[in-house]
């Protein structure tokens, strides 16, 4: 299980801003071969479905990967093959810049948000992010402290908030990243909500 997100250690400080990151990064993932993507998702969600908080949830939540991100089908796949309710993130209204999880079945229609990210069409079940067992995030770099460097637009953080307020153990918050988006310290604001761990293509990090 991963440690409680009380714990954590003081990471020693980067100099760069998390928006020259941002750029070196996601240059980075953009020079992966297709090849090592799919088999990184496979491998990852081979990795996932061992994991005791993986076999002690029942609603899952996961992004539907675009193409430069860490691919999250084969994940998504080993959610259904659990026989585990997943969830897929998607926008609220224009101004409020924060997320709610629909219900992704397998067969659902999809389409096109106003970020070229997929999301159900249609009424499927709407979940609040408080009732989530598990989160699988997408992210550009993580450290070992469970510090997240996502798109920048604050959409995780503000829809997962009240885990500032309520260190509760749920959900748990799990990133998902290839072992070259680690970075040994990533500069830390306020409202950034921290990972418990993250899965690799090679192994599972838990945060301290
Ligand atoms: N809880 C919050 N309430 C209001 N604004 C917030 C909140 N959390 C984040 N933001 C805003 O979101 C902006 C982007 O934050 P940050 O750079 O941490 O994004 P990110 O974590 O990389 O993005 P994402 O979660 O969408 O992947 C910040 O300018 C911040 O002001
Ligand atoms: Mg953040």
């Amino acid at each position: 299980m991963p440690p409680s997100r009380l714990k954590g250690c003081m990471p020693i400080t980067n100099t760069k801003t998390k928006a020259e990151i941002r750029q070196q990064f996601r240059a980075n993932c953009k020079q992966i071969p297709a090849e090592y993507r799919e088999g990184a998702g496979r491998e990852a969600a081979k990795l996932l479905v061992k994991q005791p908080f993986f076999k002690a949830s029942h609603r899952v939540a996961c992004y539907l990967s675009t193409a430069n991100e860490f691919d999250s089908i084969p994940i998504i796949e080993a959610i259904w093959q659990a026989k585990k309710q997943c969830y897929v993130p998607v926008l609220t209204g224009e101004n409020e810049k924060a997320l709610h999880f629909a219900r992704y079945q397998y067969g659902d229609a999809l389409h096109l948000n106003r970020y070229a990210i997929l999301e159900p069409t249609g009424n499927s079940h709407k979940l609040s992010p408080e009732s989530l067992d598990l989160v699988l995030l997408p992210l550009i770099a993580f450290d070992c402290y469970g510090h997240r460097l996502g798109s920048g637009g604050g959409y995780y953080d503000r829809t997962f908030a009240f885990l500032h307020a309520n260190p509760t153990p749920k959900p748990w918050m799990i990133g998902l990243g290839f072992t070259s988006q680690q970075i040994d310290a990533l500069p830390k604001d306020p409202w950034d909500i921290r990972l418990d761990g993250v899965i690799t293509e090679k192994e599972f990090i838990t945060c301290s």
